[in-house]
Order: structure tokens, then sequence, then C-alpha cells
């Protein structure tokens, strides 16, 4: 045998190595669980929740509206009563989601100003109206009643043409009224009617359709991941999917399974641990005190910028995610204050966005001598950066940082600024940094981000 045919086989057995390595996932949680996340999702650590849909015609209440009517409580009754003619339907309230401002470039600019890297956008809440024309909704739908318009394709349309943002897609297994559901749920869910002719294949035709890169699924507590299928779906989408090398998901699979399993853990709704997570966690932020656009809500009921990034900060440093939540009207607009809070949120990530994006936990997450201070590491710097984000203006003259341990080589700079940084080492421990005088910005009222290089630890 020739070098030549030898090193013919050779590269023929590598390839088939290759090949044969080229791991395929099996429909349970162990086997899914086993798969590496794609890179992109720690990286990014911020992306936006739009949670959209016909509840926002109501605009009472938020998403759940159908559910606290129909179910009698008292507030919904009296503002029913109060604005609606007696037999009004929930479906009445379609051809007033006109959705008539629904200005899907002029979002995409919005998310792309506010230093958002991805997007969980409702195709389907709780209530069953699909904000795309799907083929299992027979006619409640984005096309058929309503806006006459595919507001998912509009929106994936325009994200993909003007930003680099990644598109994810939310979608509710469960529907509160569905009539297949019902039926599966008064037979304790051994037959499965709703599901394999209803949500599932919805989502595989988001997947087909869209390409979405995050399918964050909910409404997954009523029962357990066997009467969706769930992980045979998700194998389905690792295996062979169109975005099965980028594609995550979240943990809302079953009511057995979330806070367990997934890409990454959800848990619960504002989850704010204050602790390094084992495993990649993502924690929603709601802007206003709602999930969804609700007419009586108040300035005051709006988080302030300095509260959003305060929790955004804690979460990055224990290794998490924040999804930043708004809720548009029925005419398309986003509300004049979370469109502020996301503009606000892009300026100071303008400044300060070394400190989040590509970073992971360093040793410390929150200093050991001072509370108002939160760590980072850089992951693809040499030597790596430490970022120290203090919250808020200082208030004294010093700041005195407890965890570093510094070298004679260590550097300080504050992001934003060219003032030098005077600081003196605390020996063993510690560091103790004198604050400059700087020109008060937004910015630096919300939080500095201090770059230290050549630490000993
Ligand atoms: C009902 O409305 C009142 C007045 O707006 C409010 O204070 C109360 O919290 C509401 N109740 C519920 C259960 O949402
Ligand atoms: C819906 O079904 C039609 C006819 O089978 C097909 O052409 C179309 O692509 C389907 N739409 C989606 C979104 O899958
Ligand atoms: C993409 O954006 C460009 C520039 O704004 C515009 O001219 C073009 O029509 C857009 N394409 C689509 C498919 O929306
Ligand atoms: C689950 O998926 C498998 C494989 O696609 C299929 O054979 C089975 O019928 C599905 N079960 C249910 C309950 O949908
Ligand atoms: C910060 O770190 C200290 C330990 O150095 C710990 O006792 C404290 O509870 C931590 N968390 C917060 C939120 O300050």
């Amino acid at each position: 045998m020739s070098l030549s045919t030898i090193s013919t086989l050779v590269g023929t057995f590598a390839f088939l190595l290759v090949l044969s390595s080229a791991k395929r996932y099996e429909p349970n949680w162990e086997s899914l669980d086993s798969r590496p996340n794609p890179k992109w999702f720690d990286d990014a650590k911020i992306g936006i929740f739009i949670t959209w849909g016909m509840y926002a015609v109501p605009a009472y209440q938020g998403p759940w509206f159908q559910y606290w009517w129909h179910t009698g409580r008292k507030n919904e009754t009296e503002f029913m009563k109060g604005n609606y003619p007696p037999g009004w339907t929930y479906a009445d309230f379609a051809p007033d989601f006109t959705t008539w401002f629904y200005d899907p470039d002029y979002w995409a600019d919005v998310f792309q100003d506010s230093g958002i890297k991805y997007t969980v956008f409702v195709t389907k809440h709780h209530d069953g109206y699909t904000l795309w024309p799907s083929n299992y909704s027979w006619n409640w739908n984005s096309m058929d009643v309503g806006p006459k318009r595919d507001l998912v394709g509009e929106f994936v349309t325009s994200i993909r043409n003007r930003t680099d943002i990644v598109v994810g897609l939310y979608h509710s297994l469960f529907e509160f009224y569905n009539p297949l559901f019902l039926q599966d749920q008064k037979n304790g869910y051994k037959t499965h009617q709703f599901a394999k002719q209803k949500s599932m294949p919805e989502l595989y035709e988001l997947v087909n359709t869209y390409k979405p890169e995050v399918i964050w699924s909910d409404g997954d507590w009523m029962t357990t991941d066997d009467y969706w299928n769930a992980t045979e779906f998700i194998a389905w989408l690792f295996n062979d999917s169109p975005v099965k090398d980028t594609v995550l998901v979240n943990d809302r699979w079953g009511n057995n399974i979330k806070c367990k399993h997934g890409s990454y853990l959800t848990c619960f709704d504002q989850y704010n641990p204050k602790v390094l997570q084992t495993k990649k966690w993502e924690s929603g932020i709601t802007v206003d005190q709602c999930w969804s656009y609700r007419r009586e809500a108040r300035a005051i009921d709006y988080l302030p910028i300095d509260e959003i990034m305060t929790r955004l900060i804690q979460i990055v440093s224990c290794g998490g995610n924040v999804l930043v939540d708004i809720g548009p009207n029925k005419d398309g607009m986003i509300p004049p204050i979370e469109e502020e809070r996301l503009r606000q949120m892009g300026a100071w990530l303008k400044v300060n966005g070394d400190a989040i994006y590509k970073t992971k936990p360093w040793m410390y997450q929150n200093d050991t001598e001072n509370s108002n201070v939160w760590y980072t590491v850089s992951k693809y710097q040499d030597p790596p950066v430490v970022y120290a984000m203090h919250l808020g203006w200082p208030e004294k003259d010093t700041i005195v940082l407890g965890s570093p341990i510094t070298s004679s080589s260590t550097q300080v700079t504050l992001l934003g600024e060219t003032v030098p940084i005077k600081w003196t080492s605390g020996g063993a421990t510690g560091l103790t940094i004198q604050v400059p005088v700087i020109i008060p910005t937004a910015e630096k009222l919300i939080a500095w981000t201090f770059a230290i290089t050549n630490l000993k630890n």
C-alpha cells in the first residue's frame, strides 16, 4: 500500500469518525441536558421579552385577563359591566386589535439602541390567539381576525434585516379554554388530542417557518412533560431542525421539569437569587409591574432605570441572563416610559458594556466588604479583566474593595473616563480607590465600572 493510499484511508476514517461523532440526542432529559449550550447565549446576557396579544385590547390586569374575567374575579367583572355590552365574549375584542401603528422596523431600531442581544417575542399566550397565521389555529390568529397581518413574520424580518439581534420566540403550551385541552384534562391527561393536534404542531411550524434560536416555553404547569411529548420535540430541535446548532430551550416543559431541565433555567418570575448558580439561568424583569400593557398603570408602577440596572448587574454577576419585559399596546406602540427605559439601558451599556457582554462570574459575585459592588470577569481577554461595578454615585471620597488581591502590575481604570484612577493596595487583600472628580452623567448615577487587570486572584 502506498503512502498516499494510507493517508487517504486515514483521512476517510477521520472523516467517518467526525460524522459518527456528530452526537444525536435521545428524547430524554439526561441526553438533552448533555448538549453544550451554543456559545452565543451566555455571551449575549440581555434579551427583551415582548408580551403582546389580544389581552392588549381590554388592557386591564395583564395577559390573564380572560381567565380572571371568566372565573368571576370582582375587578374584571365590574370592568366588563362598566365598559362593554352584556353578552360580550373574549373573541369580540378581536376587531379592536388593529396594531395600526405597529412598525417593527422602529421596534428593531429601539432594541438595537437598548443594547439587548436577543428577543423572546410572545407568539401565543394562554388565550390561544396566535400572532402568526398558524395552520392549527382555526381563525383565532392575527391574519384572520384583528390586524390581518403576520405579526411574528414582520417582526422576524425587521429584526434580522436591521440588527444583529438573535430572534427567539415564546409559546404557551396550554390554553385556558381550548375544548381539546379541556377534554384531555377531563381524561386525566391520558388522551393527548390537544398536544398532538394543536400545541406541538404549532411549535414545529414556528421553528420551520421563523427559525427562532430560543424557544421559550410556558403554560407548562398543568401536567407533566409526557403529556406534551416535550422531549421528542426538543430532540428533533437539537438533531434535525433548521436551527439545531444554535437554538436553546428554557425549562418550562411540564410541572416536573421547571428549574431542573433544559438549556437554561428560568425557575420563577423575577428570579434574582443573588448567589452564583451552577447551571445557566435567566431572569425576567418586567419594566411595569405587569407582563403586558395595561391601561391602569401609573408612572410610579414602572421600575426606575437604576433599579433595572441594579438587578441586571446582580443577575449577570451570578451567571444569569436578563430578559427585560415590555408590553406594547393594541395599536402596536411601545409605551413611551418603556421605550425610555430601554434607551437609558442602552446608554449605560454603551459605556459599561464590556463589564456585561462576553463576561463570566468572577470568584466573588459581590464584594466581601462593600455591598454596593458586584463583579464579572472577561471571558476572552488575556490577561483577564475583572470588572467591579459600583451601584450608584459614590457618596464618599474613597471606594474600598475587599475582594481583589493586587500585584505590583495591577492597573485600575474607570470605563468611559480618561481620568487616571489613584488607588492604594490594601496589602494582603483589597484596595482603596480615590474617587475621581468627573462630570455626573445619567450613566454614572446608575453605576460606575472599574476595570482591573493583573490581579493575583
Ligand atoms: C382590584 O382593583 C383595586 C383598585 O384598582 C386594586 O387596588 C386591587 O389590587 C385589585 N385587585 C386585584 C385582585 O387585582
Ligand atoms: C399551511 O398549510 C399550507 C397548505 O398545506 C402550506 O402551504 C403552508 O406553508 C402552511 N403554513 C405554515 C406556516 O406552515
Ligand atoms: C431591509 O432594510 C432595507 C434598508 O432599510 C430596506 O430597503 C429593505 O426593503 C428591507 N428588506 C426587507 C425584506 O424588509
Ligand atoms: C410522541 O412522539 C413520538 C415520536 O414522534 C410519536 O410516535 C408518539 O405518538 C408521540 N406521542 C404523543 C402522545 O404525542
Ligand atoms: C455578599 O457577600 C457576602 C460575603 O462576602 C455575603 O455575606 C452577602 O450576603 C452577599 N450578598 C449580598 C446580597 O450582599
